[in-house]
């Protein structure tokens, strides 16, 4: 049973009991309905007191049930609420931890409120894609005030229960124990006459509702045009009022039920279990132990080792970090000062706490200094001779135990493993650039990598903040594997036709955050020119487009030399359509005997992105990843795909894998279609009308 019944001299006291936080799934609502009942049947109980077991008061609807049956099926979450506000004996909620969602919309049902200090209070769900479907958007203007209601509602942020002392919500914030306060709280009001307090009967007073409205409409729809939820939010809230409860209450669920249909829905949903779900790996039990990391080493001091290091000391762990020479370690430590200088100018940092966080930088020239270090990340230059050097030389003075990482984005994990006589203590950590900005990190798993070693790794990864997704070795690990295959077709589609612009333009329209070829031109073009030369040695069977490279052969490099796909001016990184490079292209089109013809907008997006899920599929059929939404965790925070879109797994699915396979099979039969190697799993799971996600 997902609640629990007791009774304390002549107070019934329901629990909420379904861990891991109290969701409000059918069970847990046909309970609660059960309780009420039982209490108002039991002649010996004068009040009720409803609480949660474990970590939460509740994390409101279960999301799991979301599209089930089980979702609508008697009863609903707004019935159990009901049968809440509607008994007759009063209702105290006992809140403490979390009370969010449905949790905070079934506390608004009862007649009052007693919290804990430092519980998290929110209406979440526009973060899902949705507004609070059980009342939320009537009932907490009715508690705390139209302006205050309004902000949680269309932010979804959570609030602290005793930043909200003093407002409708809570009649008490209680400091000791929270139950025995909410049991004298319930004697009390159970001995005084009824009827008890109705959040819906209040009113939402404000001066100039309709004014305030207005104001939070206009700021919402510069930030949120791709999201319907929290425009519907605002309209629920008008609605209410304008048209008075029960109205409000009626739209409100109206507008539920056609969100949580919406895509945009969907792949918020999926993003947040896509979240949870990276950090589980199925053949790691989530009980395996995990070493202690209480010192981290980072070597090379460059681009990527000083960030990586900033994510550590911004989570109070100390840091040594190691280079050849003493300049380029002043350098480095420099650049991070800088960096920690920004951030206190924008005032989001203290000079106290820049002190503290450089105090925790131990900047040494010798190996030596690393026998303490629990975790050894590698940053230096992208070498396999160098990164031997440096492996071979941490076997010997790293301490037994220790886990040596290594940040490279191209070399085999497992032949730097193989450089020390311990592989199994050996990992990648492929942290994004800038390192101590980007959500990613891809932990690569070497065929030796032990278990708790990988356990370790994912608990790190979430204490310093990042998203970790694991992946199996393979040129280019999860990310940059599958954009090779984008990048081809960018190229191709230069070839037969588009131009830079049109390519950008369109797959931005899609959503990325920036096109290929402005991504490109900000990257270095010089960077993937020499991936290109390295896969033309390794795989000379592979056709590329030369088009890029004919660009390089011109030193176009990009912003860096104030050129390359596109035009720039000096100090400005507007990019500006280049003459020089259409007429390039053009040239280049009739060399290689290419008709250019017009390529839709259409074509652009699906041959990109059809690109990145095809090669996706294959990443899974190899167990390269273990689950689809791992992939999509990688687009999302890596690589600037629209979250409304829930990465290219979820965005292949919702096209419908039928359609996916029929578009590639096309495109396969057209110019440049022998890059089209469509993936077996793809078929074979259109062909069973399934999807990646099912
Ligand atoms: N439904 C189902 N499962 C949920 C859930 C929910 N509402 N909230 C959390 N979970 C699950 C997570 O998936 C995770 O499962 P796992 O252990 O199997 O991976 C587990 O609970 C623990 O979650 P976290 O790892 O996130 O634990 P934290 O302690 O860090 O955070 C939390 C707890 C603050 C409650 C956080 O989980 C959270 O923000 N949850 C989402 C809350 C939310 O969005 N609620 C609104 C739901 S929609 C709704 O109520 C509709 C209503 O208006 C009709
Ligand atoms: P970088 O050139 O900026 O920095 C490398 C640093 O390592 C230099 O400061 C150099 O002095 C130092 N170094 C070289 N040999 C050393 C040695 N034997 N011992 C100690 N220090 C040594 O390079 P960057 O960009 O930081 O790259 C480092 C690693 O990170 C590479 O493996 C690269 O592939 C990887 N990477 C780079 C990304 C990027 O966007 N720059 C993204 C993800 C991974």
């Amino acid at each position: 049973m997902a609640v629990d019944y007791t009774t304390r001299d002549g107070v019934a006291v329901i629990t909420l009991n379904n861990p891991p936080v109290n969701g409000l799934g059918l069970s847990t609502r046909a309970g609660i309905v059960e309780g009420i009942e039982r209490a108002q049947n039991d002649a010996s109980v004068t009040a009720i007191v409803l609480t949660g077991a474990g970590k939460a008061f509740s994390g409101g609807a279960d999301i799991t049930e979301f599209n089930t049956p089980k979702a609508t099926q008697e009863p609903t979450l707004a019935t159990a609420i009901q049968v809440v506000e509607g008994s007759t004996k009063p209702v105290v909620a006992a809140i403490h931890s979390v009370a969010m969602g449905g949790g905070l919309e079934l506390a608004l049902g009862t007649h009052y409120r007693v919290a804990a200090p430092g519980a998290q209070i929110a209406l979440p769900e526009v973060k899902l894609g949705i507004l609070p479907g059980a009342g939320g958007t009537q009932r907490l203007p009715r508690a705390i005030g139209l302006e205050a209601a309004l902000n949680m509602i269309v932010s979804g942020a959570p609030v602290m229960s005793e930043k909200l002392a003093g407002t409708g919500l809570f009649d008490e914030i209680v400091e000791g124990d929270l139950l025995e306060a909410a049991l004298a709280f319930a004697r009390k009001v159970g001995a005084q006459a009824g009827p008890h307090p109705r959040v819906r009967d209040r009113k939402i007073e404000h001066p100039n509702a309709e004014g305030f409205i207005q104001f939070v409409r206009n700021g919402v729809a510069g930030v949120a045009k791709n999201f319907p939820a929290p425009h519907k939010c605002i309209d629920a809230v008008e609605a209410g009022v304008k048209n008075g409860f029960d109205k409000g209450l009626a739209f409100e669920r109206e507008c539920f039920m056609s969100l949580v249909q919406t895509p945009e829905s969907r792949a918020l949903r999926h993003a947040f279990f896509g979240e949870r779900a990276a950090s589980k790996i199925p053949d790691v039990p989530s009980d395996t132990p995990a070493r202690e990391i209480r010192q981290v080493a980072v070597i090379g001091a460059g681009t990527m080792g000083g960030g990586i290091a900033m994510n550590f000391v911004n989570a109070g762990v100390p840091v040594t970090l190691l280079e050849t020479k003493q300049e380029a370690l002043d350098r480095g430590v420099a650049t991070i000062r800088k960096n920690y200088e920004g951030t206190v100018k924008k005032g989001k940092l203290t000079p106290e706490a820049l002190e503290q966080r450089i105090a925790l930088i131990t900047p040494t020239l010798s190996y030596e200094d690393l026998g303490n270090a629990d975790l050894i990340i590698e940053a230096v230059f992208e070498e396999l001779g160098v990164k031997e050097q440096v492996f071979k030389r941490l076997d010997e003075v790293a301490k037994k135990g220790a886990i040596l990482a290594s940040n490279t984005s191209t070399l085999d994990l497992d032949r730097i493993a193989a450089f020390t006589k311990r592989p199994q203590d050996v990992v990648g950590m492929h942290f994004f650039s800038p390192a101590n900005v980007m959500k990613l990190l891809e932990v690569v798993r070497g065929k030796e990598t032990s278990k708790d070693v990988l356990a370790t790794v994912m608990k790190i990864a979430k204490k310093i903040k990042k998203t970790a997704v694991v992946s199996g070795v393979c040129d280019g690990f999860i990310g940059n594997r599958m954009i090779e295959q984008y990048i081809r077709q960018a190229l191709f589609m230069l070839e037969e036709g588009a131009l830079p612009a049109q390519v950008d333009r369109a797959i931005e329209k899609f959503g990325f955050a920036m096109g290929p070829f402005r991504m490109s031109d900000l990257a270095g073009n010089d960077i993937g020119w020499a991936i290109r030369k390295r896969r033309y040695q390794e795989h000379p069977e592979m056709h590329y487009s030369k088009i890029a490279d004919r660009l390089c052969e011109t030193g176009r490099f990009g912003q860096k030399t104030g050129g390359g796909w596109y035009d720039y001016k000096a100090g400005d990184r507007t990019a500006h359509p280049s003459k020089l490079v259409e007429e390039m292209i053009v040239a280049f089109s009739k060399d290689v005997g290419a008709e250019r013809r017009k390529i839709s907008d259409e074509e652009i997006v699906e041959r990109l992105v059809f690109a990145l899920a095809n090669e996706g599929a294959k990443i899974l059929e190899e167990g390269i990843a273990s689950k689809a939404s791992d992939i999509d965790m990688v687009y999302l925070t890596g690589y600037g795909f629209p979250l409304w879109r829930g990465g290219p797994m979820l965005y292949a699915d919702t096209v419908g894998l039928y359609n996916v396979e029929r578009a590639i099979r096309r495109y396969a039969s057209r110019p440049n279609g022998d890059a089209w190697q469509i993936a077996p799993n793809l078929v074979e799971l259109a062909a069973k009308g399934r999807g990646f996600n099912d």
